[in-house]
Order: structure tokens, then sequence, then C-alpha cells
């Protein structure tokens, strides 16, 4: 065993860090570049999870880096509300005129996801001065109070963890696979508004255009397109959660892009910072101005050095295409995906736009029987093997595809076999 072996390490992170934060797989990181990681004993992996969807430019993007490294120089905080700083507004004009839509729109920065949303949250009621706000079953939020709140599962995200905030409601989300029709959720919307709340006290909808961790469920353009109409029609704000689909992912710069709708209000964080936490809310100037000064902020939101990286990263997408990069992914994986499924009927459905693909995992063939074991051995055995798979769904059977979109194609083949093998494995 070598001085500092992972079995060393999980020892050590079972003696130190709380039980509630889960891992996915015991191999503690010394390296990382591009698509491939090595753990501490040299053993290399390729990585198809990019730290859930934070790495579509690949680890340690060196323009990102470079970036970086220029910003420690000068300075590395100063606080935003303290002294403000070039890099926080640059980077502000740029996500304001990326986001979708005519209007003028105003950006907030901000850490993590879940304060990205808590924020949208925020503004939403400041400008309608509304408390109620509509989420949908089997979405994620983050992991605060109102994150929790608005997440549409229970375990593991909200159990033992309440009370949490009011006012919140869940519809079911339109997925044909899992026979929710779009008219049956506009249905409920309309039941929703009969029984529970009227629409003149809901602040906002807020929907992920792709389901993340519920389990990569594309919202159709139609279905967007008719909460865009509700929400016209009441004065609700729609609120689109591109957090994981945002930056490339599904091979348009925000996955709300495919419906052609104008959202009121963005989160935004994950890939945007290219490995540096950063989020944003970006959204109309007349609502993004609703809150009063000294009502937003946080001591390191918008930090520069991750202000510099998303500015970085910002180029990347433009310089190599990722967009492109990313329809070609998805188009390579998918691909080999459907060659397997002729050797498997455990591969119930193939989908997802771009390289946010997911495949299901089901027995015999039958969409009605997810098969959560199979996911979670698969998961092992790739791991075993070298490669980082991540699993997500409300039924926990959904294999999802988050390689970094500047993976060359031998790597992404390499995983791909890695891939097949494990299911082989998987399947024994
Ligand atoms: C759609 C969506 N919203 C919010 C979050 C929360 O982000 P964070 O974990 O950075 O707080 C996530 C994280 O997975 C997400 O996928």
């Amino acid at each position: 065993m070598s001085q500092s072996s992972n079995q060393q390490w999980q020892a050590r992170r079972e003696a130190a860090v709380v039980q509630g934060v889960g891992t996915l797989l015991p191999a503690f990181i010394e390296r990382a570049s591009n698509a491939e990681l090595w753990d501490v004993e040299g053993k290399r992996y390729i990585d198809f999870a990019s730290g859930i969807a934070v790495l579509n430019t690949g680890h340690n993007h060196p323009k990102v880096i470079a970036a970086v490294r220029d910003q420690l120089e000068k300075f590395s905080h100063t606080c935003f509300q303290v002294t403000p700083y070039p890099g926080y507004i640059e980077l502000a004009e740029r996500l304001n005129a990326l986001v979708p839509g005519p209007t003028p729109k105003r950006t907030l920065f901000l850490s993590t996801g879940a304060e990205a949303v808590e924020n949208a949250i925020k503004i939403a009621r400041a400008h309608t001065g509304r408390p109620g706000v509509i989420a949908f079953k089997g979405g994620f939020h983050g992991r605060t109070m109102m994150g929790m709140a608005l997440t549409g599962k229970v375990v593991p995200y909200k159990v033992g963890f309440g009370p949490f905030p009011g006012e919140v409601y869940h519809l079911p989300f339109p997925a044909d696979y899992l026979g929710v029709s779009e008219e049956s959720t506009l249905t409920a919307l309309e039941a929703l508004f009969a029984a529970d709340i009227e629409p003149a006290r809901v602040a906002a909808i807020i929907i992920e255009p792709v389901q993340g961790e519920g389990g990569f469920y594309p919202a159709a353009p139609s279905f967007l397109q008719a909460l865009r109409r509700v929400c016209d029609q009441h004065g609700i704000l729609l609120v689109c959660d591109e957090i994981q689909t945002g930056f490339c992912r599904t091979g348009k710069t925000f996955a709300t892009e495919y419906s052609g709708i104008e959202p009121d209000i963005m989160t935004l964080a994950k890939s945007l910072a290219g490995g540096f936490p950063l989020s944003a809310v970006v959204g109309k100037s007349d609502i993004m101005n609703a809150a009063k000064p000294g009502g937003l902020g946080g001591t390191y939101a918008g930090s520069p050095i991750a202000c510099a990286a998303a500015l970085a990263v910002l180029d990347v997408i433009e310089e190599e295409q990722l967009n492109q990069k990313a329809q070609a992914q998805g188009e390579l994986i998918k691909r080999h995906l459907h060659r397997i499924a002729e050797r498997f009927d455990c591969i119930g459905q193939i989908r997802g736009p771009g390289a946010m693909v997911a495949m299901e995992l089901v027995k015999n063939g039958d969409a009605g029987q997810p098969d959560p074991d199979l996911t979670k051995r698969l998961v092992a055995e790739a791991g075993k093997r070298g490669l980082i798979l991540l699993s997500c769904g409300v039924r926990a059977n959904v294999i999802r595809f988050l390689a970094p979109l500047t993976a060359p194609v031998a790597l992404l083949e390499e995983g791909l076999a890695i891939l097949e093998k494990s299911l082989e494995a998987a399947l024994a």
C-alpha cells in the first residue's frame, strides 16, 4: 500500500467527514486534465461526470487557468458590495447579451446554484408582491431551505430537514416515458389554481428546461411555450433554472432556446465558471431591479477569481464552438448506445438534446419496470474500470452522460467501450 492509498483516505474521510455528504466513488483525486482524472494511487479515470456538469470546458482549461492566474496576481477578494471591480461588470454585460430574448437584462452574481435559486425567488416576490411559487415533481433546485422546498424529491434531499418555506406547490413534470403528458400537467395547473392558490397570488413558476437530477427528461418546447402563455395571462414570472443545462450542454448556449421563449429570470451556475464557484441570476431589468439596495449580495458573491474564469469560459465557448461540439458528442454517444441497446433489453430509452444524453435502465425493455439495482451495479463496475459515470432519476434508474464538451473523440470512444464492458459485468 502506498503512503497515501484510496483506502487510507477513505478511512480518514469516514472518521473526519459527515456521512450526509455522499460520495460516488472512493477515488481520491490528485490531478485532472480535460476529460481525465488521476487518483492518489496513479489510477486514471475517464470523466463522464464533469463534477456534475461543471466542466463543459474540461478540467483545467489552459485559458481558464491563465485568466485565474492573472487575476490572482492582481487581487483575490474585495467584496463587490465594498469596492467593486471591472470583471463583475464585464461578465454581467456578456450574460445580459447571451440570455435569450429582446428585453434588456440585468445580472446578480452569487456563488452556488442553490443561492441563485434562492435569490431568483426573492426577486420574483419583491417584483410581484406575491408569495406563491410553483415547481415540478422530480425537479432539483438545491439544498438550502427554499432549494429543498422547491425540489420535488423527498429521499435523500428533504427527508428529516423540514419544515420548509411555505407557499410552494408542485406539478407533475411532463415526461412521455413516465406516462405524464403535457396536457395532463396543464390540467393539473388549472386544478392547482382552483384548489390550492389563485393565480393572482403566484409570484413564479420555476422549471428546468431539461430536468437534471430528476432524470434528464426534456420539457417539450410546446410545454415551455404553454407555460409562457399562462404566466403572461396571470402576471406570473417564468424562471428557467439552467444551472445544469446551461453553457452548451444541450447544443444551445441555454436549453430554453429550443422553445424560443424569453424567460423572465434565468438561474445559472456550474459550467459558467469552468470549476470555480460562481452562480448568476439574469433577468429582465425591471424585474431584477425590484429588490432594494442591500437586499441582495453576499460576501463572496461574484468573486473576482470566478468572474475571471467565467469570462475565459465564454471566450472558449465561442472559440472552440462548444455548441457544435455538444451536438457531435451527443450524436456519437447516442450512436454507441443504440448499438449497445441492440445487445441488451435493459436499455429502455436513449434521449436528450445535444450532449445531455440519458439512458434509462429497465427490466425486459419495459418502461414500467425501472432497474435501480442494475444502475447502481453499472456505476460501480464502470468505476472499477476507470470510467466515472453518474446516475440520476426519480426512479434512480437513469445513467446520465456529462463528459466535458472538449473531450476528444478517441477518449469518448474509450469511455463508451468501458461502459459496454461494465454493463456486461453488471448483468452477469
Ligand atoms: C437544476 C439545478 N438547480 C440547482 C442546483 C443546485 O446547485 P448547487 O449544488 O451549486 O447549489 C443544481 C445542482 O445540481 C441543479 O442541477
